[in-house]
């Protein structure tokens, strides 16, 4: 950012006139001279901060040009000014009305090959030789809300995003289960297909969206008896119920409102439920026995999305709250609901859906406890894995999942702070499928909801969601849909699996 340069002309709108005497106008100009000028290089290296360019009065009107580098930003120049000009005016009983900005213009340089189209309070963006030039379409209280600044920092992400780009996500293979079977899986064909020619599952109206038979979800519920039995029971957690429509003030919260947009599933509140209201839509959709979508559009107002990543809304039950030391850890567990993510092209059977069935696992403690427990709960993962469903995994350090969600590329530098992905191969197409992860997301939530600890100690958390459906593809593709095929644990499991539909 060196280099870079703010260019700020402003009108400060008096309550009466300012050059009605020439005293005023002297001590004024002395104003300008001896406070202003070093007010607006304070704190800066000698020779940089901020400087009036020029200035003018007109009536009630003064006019200012300030220009500044990096060091005292313009804006904030204006803002310093501002107060320091309200207190010498007082003294002629003058009152600063308002402030009008007239032109803010910043420039800096900027590499070719990032494209930028449209920002937010830019009005016109110019880049040319290396330097990109920012018009700016501000009032005073979006400066006073630090935009410009905020602006910059957009600016910055997307100069690390580009920097990024191209590179691979970050992937580091941590551990990979015994391999001596890995080339002799029992099944090779796509399960998604052979469930739907057996009748076990439809798709559904939706995209990406199926709806799984009697024999699927019997799959279904042993998974989750297992994972009660074998990891949620013997570590000590309780169920709760958590939210499923995920308001905004959830996902400014936990970080998805950066950058959620393309993928979320929104939903809209009516305006009004006033019958009335809605009349000629019911009317339209009697005559044409079509929907109305754009009349639709005009009656509602979207008021969040649906649960995308499981357990960002838990986290509203703890807001503002301060905890005693001596519940933690605190282990809870969600599976009481759907996830929703507008998946890309790249939709494919059960593996990859719009709507999932999950079991999501929150802990919450100090820094260790949270550390120590992921590593217990990927020890009993691993052991459901080997013993129970008897599949072939690996696991690997990749970007945190709250990174990736906020479209952030990212490092995950240190192991402390992070996901573990559970991959595993499908003999049918020979790709990998990550079907599991656990995370140790370090202060972000507690923080993200002010939630506090009585000793003053950090407060850190971890998450691990259990897809249903992920699961199955993975058991599904490897051991086959025969229960034979299955270990002896399992079938006592899932039991005899029922026959419910046949179709003529
Ligand atoms: N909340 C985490 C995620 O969305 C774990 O389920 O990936
Ligand atoms: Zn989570």
């Amino acid at each position: 950012m060196d280099d870079i340069q703010f260019q700020l002309k402003a009108v400060v709108k008096c309550s009466s006139s300012l050059d009605d005497n020439d005293i005023k106008l002297s001590e004024l100009n002395d104003f300008m001279r001896e406070s202003a000028e070093p007010l607006l290089k304070r704190g800066a290296p000698p020779g940089c901060g901020a400087e009036i360019e020029g200035w003018g009065v007109s009536g009630e009107q003064l006019k200012l040009d300030l220009r500044s580098d990096r060091f005292v930003r313009a804006h904030d120049a204006l803002i310093r000014l501002k107060k320091e000009l309200g207190r010498f005016l007082a003294k002629y009983r003058i009152g600063i009305r308002g402030i009008e900005i007239e032109s803010y213009e910043i420039t800096m340089n900027w590499e070719e090959g990032i494209k930028l189209r449209r920002l937010p309070f830019v009005k016109e963006l110019k880049h040319s030789d290396g330097r990109l030039t920012l018009y700016l379409d501000v009032d005073y209280a979006a400066l006073e809300k630090r935009i410009p600044d905020r602006l910059l920092r957009l600016l910055e992400e997307k100069k690390t995003a580009a920097s990024w780009k191209g590179k691979s996500e970050h992937w580091e293979l941590l551990f990979e289960s015994r391999s001596e079977r890995k080339k002799s899986f029992r099944f090779d064909k796509d399960p998604t297909e052979e469930m739907v020619k057996r009748g076990w599952i439809r798709h559904a109206a939706g995209r990406g969206q199926w709806i799984y038979g009697p024999q699927i979800t019997r799959i279904f519920r042993a998974f989750e008896r297992i994972l009660i039995e074998e990891v949620l029971k013997p570590l000590g957690y309780e169920e709760m119920v958590f939210p499923k429509l995920v308001p905004w003030e959830v996902w400014k919260r936990s970080g998805h409102a950066r950058g959620i947009y393309p993928e979320a599933y929104y939903v809209c509140a009516p305006k009004t439920r006033d019958p009335e209201y809605w009349e000629e839509v019911m009317d339209y959709y009697k005559v044409t026995n079509e929907v109305p979508l754009e009349m639709i559009k005009e009656r509602i107002e979207p008021v969040g999305g649906m649960c995308y990543a499981q357990c960002p809304p838990f986290w509203i039950f703890l807001m503002g709250k301060t905890l005693p030391d001596s519940i933690l850890p605190i282990r809870v567990f969600d599976r009481s609901g759907t996830s929703h993510r507008y998946e890309s092209g790249g939709l494919h059977g059960i593996e990859r859906l719009d709507e999932f069935h999950r079991v999501e696992i929150v802990w919450i403690g100090t820094k260790e406890q949270v550390i120590e427990h992921a590593n217990e709960l990927r020890e009993r993962y691993r052991r459901i894995f080997a013993e129970i469903l008897d599949i072939e995994w690996r696991e690997a350090w990749v970007t945190p999942w709250f990174m990736a969600q906020e479209g952030k590329a990212g490092l995950a530098e240190l192991k402390e702070v992070g996901t573990v992905d559970f991959e595993a191969i499908l003999p049918y197409s020979g790709k990998w499928l990550e079907f599991q992860n656990v995370s140790v997301n370090g202060d972000k939530y507690p923080k993200g909801f002010s939630v506090k600890l009585q000793s003053g100690k950090e407060l850190w958390s971890g998450c691990s969601g259990v897809g249903l459906e992920r699961w199955a593809a993975v058991m599904l593709a490897q051991n086959g849909l025969e229960p034979e095929q299955w270990t002896e644990g399992f079938r006592r499991i899932t039991g005899e699996l029922p026959e419910v539909f046949r179709f003529l």
